[in-house]
C-alpha cells in the first residue's frame, strides 16, 4: 500500500475513534442510534394544518409504505397549541385544530406503529408566539411524556437573556438545553430530543451539544429552492466529525415534493441528505403526493446508506466551483460515494482510492442507486454529472464477471457548442471503457433531426474497447440554409457486449445533446448559436 494510501487509513481510523470516543460522552437516552426518520408539518403547512392533516397523514406514510422504511416519528411543528395556558399553568392544543384534544391523534398515531414528537420552546413563547417552556421545564417535559410523546424538537425564540447577564448565547444554549435535557431524563421516558438553536449564529451546537440532545440544527431555516438547499448542504458539510449513533447533525427538514426545485435537484438534496447521515424528515403534503415525490422518499437503497450503523456522516474527498465528491464508509465495508455537480455538468472522475475504499482487490461492482445498474470498474470511477445532480453509488469489492463494465461517454467537442453561422461542424463522442472487463462488438448510432445532414468520420462500430481505453467517434453535421429556427435534438446510442454476458445481450446507453437553431431573422444576420446540452 502507498503511502498516501496509508495516511488515507491513518485518517478513516482517527475518525471512527473519534466517533466511538464521541459516543462514549454522548446523551445517554440510547435513542436514535441512526439519524431520525419522520415527518414535520412545517415545510408543508406552516400553521394550516389540524388534527385530519395529522392523522391523513399517518395514513397517507403507512400506506405507502414509509413506515417500514424508517419514517417513524411524526408530529406537529409550531402552532398546535392555544394562544394561551389552561389557568393551572399547562400547554394545551388549539381547540379549533384538534376539538377532542390531542390524545385521538396521539392513539392514532402510534396505533399505526408511528411514534408521536411534538414541537416546543426553549423560550418564553414559541417562534410564532404560543406559549413556550421557559420557567416550567419540568412541567412541560413530565406533560408530554404523560401524552406519550416519543420525541420533541425544541426551538430557540423569545428567551429572555436579561435573566443571564454577561453570557453570551451559547452559554445561555448551554444551560437552558443542559436543563430540558435533564427534565426529560427525570420523567423516566425515551424521548428523542432534537435542539432547534444552530440557526443562531452564536449558538454552535455542534460544537458543544453532543451529551446535551440527540441532534442539533447547523444552519438557518431551509427553503424550497435549489440555492438555499445547497447552501444548507455547504454548512452542515463541515462538521462531520460531530456526528455519529445518537447525537446528529441537522441541516434542516426535507423539502421534496413542495414544488421549488426540479425532480432533479430534489433528488440531489435527498442523496445529499442521505450520505451527510441528516435526519429524514418529510416536509411535504404526503396525502396528495405525486408518484415521483413518492419515488424519491421511498429509496431504500438510498435510505439504507443514510441509516448505516456506522453513522459516518459523509464527507467531501473532492470540492470545488463546480464538482464535489462525498464519501461515506459503510458498516459492511461498502463505501457509498456522490458524485455532485454543484453548477454547470460535467464528467466529474475520481478512484477506489481516493473515495476511501480498500484498493487491494482486483475489480468493484458500482451500484447506481438511482437505477439500480450495475457495472465493474477497476481503480478509476466517473460519470457524466448533469447540471445540479449526482450520480450515487454504493461500491463493493468483486469479480470482473460480477457486471458489464462501466464506462463514461460525453462529447468530447460538442456540437451544441459550436457557432450556427459555421453551419457545417464536427461533433466528437468520447467513450472511456473503466470497467474491469472488455467492451466488445461496440456500435454507435446518431439519431438526429432529418434535416441536420450527419456524415460519420470516424468508424462508428469497435469489436474491442479494452479495459481502461477510449475512443472518439466523430460526425460531420451539415445544416441547410433554410433550417427552421427551434431546438434539434441529437441522441448517441452506445451498444455494446461484455466478455461474461451469458445471454449476449446487447447494454445500451443514450447520450443526448441538444443543439438550438437561432431565429437569424431576429437575430441579424451572423447570430451565434445559443446552445445547451443534455
Ligand atoms: C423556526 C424553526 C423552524 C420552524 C419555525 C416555527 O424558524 O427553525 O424549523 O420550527 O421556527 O415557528
Amino acid at each position: 500500500m502507498t503511502n498516501i494510501a496509508n495516511f488515507k487509513y491513518t485518517l478513516l481510523f482517527t475518525w471512527l475513534t473519534c466517533s466511538l470516543l464521541c459516543v462514549c460522552v454522548a446523551l445517554d437516552n440510547g435513542l436514535a442510534r441512526t439519524p431520525p426518520m419522520g415527518y414535520d408539518t412545517w415545510n408543508a403547512y406552516h400553521c394550516n394544518y389540524d388534527a385530519a392533516t395529522l392523522m391523513g397523514t399517518a395514513k397517507a406514510m403507512k400506506e405507502a409504505g414509509m413506515l417500514e422504511l424508517g419514517y417513524e416519528y411524526i408530529y406537529p411543528d409550531d402552532c398546535w397549541l392555544a394562544p394561551e395556558r389552561t389557568a393551572d399553568g399547562k400547554l394545551q392544543p388549539n381547540p379549533y385544530k384538534f376539538p377532542y384534544g390531542l390524545k385521538p391523534v396521539i392513539d392514532y398515531i402510534h396505533s399505526l406503529g408511528f411514534k408521536f414528537g411534538i414541537y416546543n420552546c426553549a423560550g418564553t413563547r414559541t417562534c410564532a408566539g404560543f406559549p413556550g417552556c421557559y420557567g416550567h421545564y419540568d412541567e412541560c417535559a413530565q406533560q408530554f411524556a404523560e401524552w406519550g410523546v416519543d420525541y420533541i424538537k425544541f426551538d430557540w425564540c423569545n428567551v429572555p437573556f436579561a435573566d443571564y447577564p454577561g453570557l453570551n448565547h451559547k452559554e445561555v444554549a448551554k444551560i437552558l438545553y443542559s436543563e430540558f435535557r435533564d427534565a426529560l431524563n427525570r420523567t423516566g421516558r425515551p424521548i428523542v430530543f432534537s435542539m432547534c438553536n444552530g440557526w443562531d449564529p452564536d449558538v454552535r451546537p455542534w460544537e458543544w451539544a453532543s451529551d446535551v440532545s440527540n441532534l442539533w440544527r447547523t444552519t438557518m431555516d431551509i427553503a424550497d429552492n435549489y440555492d438555499v438547499m445547497r447552501d444548507r448542504y455547504e454548512q452542515n458539510i463541515l462538521h462531520g466529525d460531530k456526528a455519529g449513533p445518537g447525537h446528529w447533525n441537522n441541516p434542516d427538514m426535507l423539502e421534496v415534493g413542495n414544488g421549488g426545485m426540479t425532480t432533479t435537484e430534489y433528488i440531489t438534496h435527498f442523496s445529499l441528505w442521505s450520505i451527510m447521515a441528516a435526519p429524514l424528515v418529510i416536509g411535504t403534503n404526503v396525502i396528495n403526493m405525486s408518484e415521483t415525490t413518492k419515488y424519491i422518499l421511498t429509496n431504500k437503497e438510498v435510505i439504507d446508506v443514510n441509516q448505516d450503523s456506522l453513522g459516518i456522516q459523509g464527507f467531501r474527498v473532492k470540492h470545488d466551483i463546480a464538482q464535489d465528491i462525498i464519501t461515506k464508509p459503510l458498516s459492511d465495508g461498502d463505501v457509498a460515494v456522490v458524485l455532485f455537480s454543484a453548477n454547470g455538468g460535467g464528467v466529474i472522475n475520481t478512484t477506489i482510492d481516493e473515495v476511501f475504499m480498500d484498493p487491494s482487490y482486483p475489480a468493484y461492482v458500482l451500484r447506481d442507486l438511482w437505477s439500480h445498474n450495475e457495472t465493474t470498474v477497476l481503480k478509476k470511477i466517473a460519470a457524466y454529472v448533469d447540471a445540479h445532480a449526482v450520480a450515487m453509488y454504493r461500491i463493493r469489492p468483486g469479480k470482473p464477471s460480477d457486471a458489464p463494465p462501466h464506462h463514461v461517454i460525453y462529447w468530447d467537442s460538442n456540437p451544441a457548442l459550436v457557432s450556427y453561422a459555421e453551419k457545417n461542424f464536427t461533433g466528437g463522442l468520447r467513450i472511456e471503457n473503466l470497467g474491469a472487463s472488455d467492451m466488445l462488438d461496440v456500435q454507435v448510432d446518431l439519431e438526429a433531426p432529418s434535416d441536420v445532414e450527419v456524415t460519420p468520420l470516424t468508424k462508428t462500430k469497435f469489436p474491442i474497447i479494452y479495459m481502461d481505453s477510449e475512443e472518439v467517434v466523430a460526425w460531420n453535421f451539415k445544416l441547410p440554409n433554410n433550417t427552421s429556427p427551434g431546438s434539434k435534438s441529437i441522441t448517441a446510442v452506445v451498444s455494446f457486449t461484455y466478455p461474461y454476458s451469458s445471454s449476449r445481450e446487447r447494454i445500451s446507453h443514450s447520450y443526448g445533446s441538444s443543439l438550438t437553431v437561432p431565429d437569424l431573422e431576429a437575430l441579424g444576420k451572423d447570430g451565434v448559436c445559443s446552445c445547451s446540452s443534455s
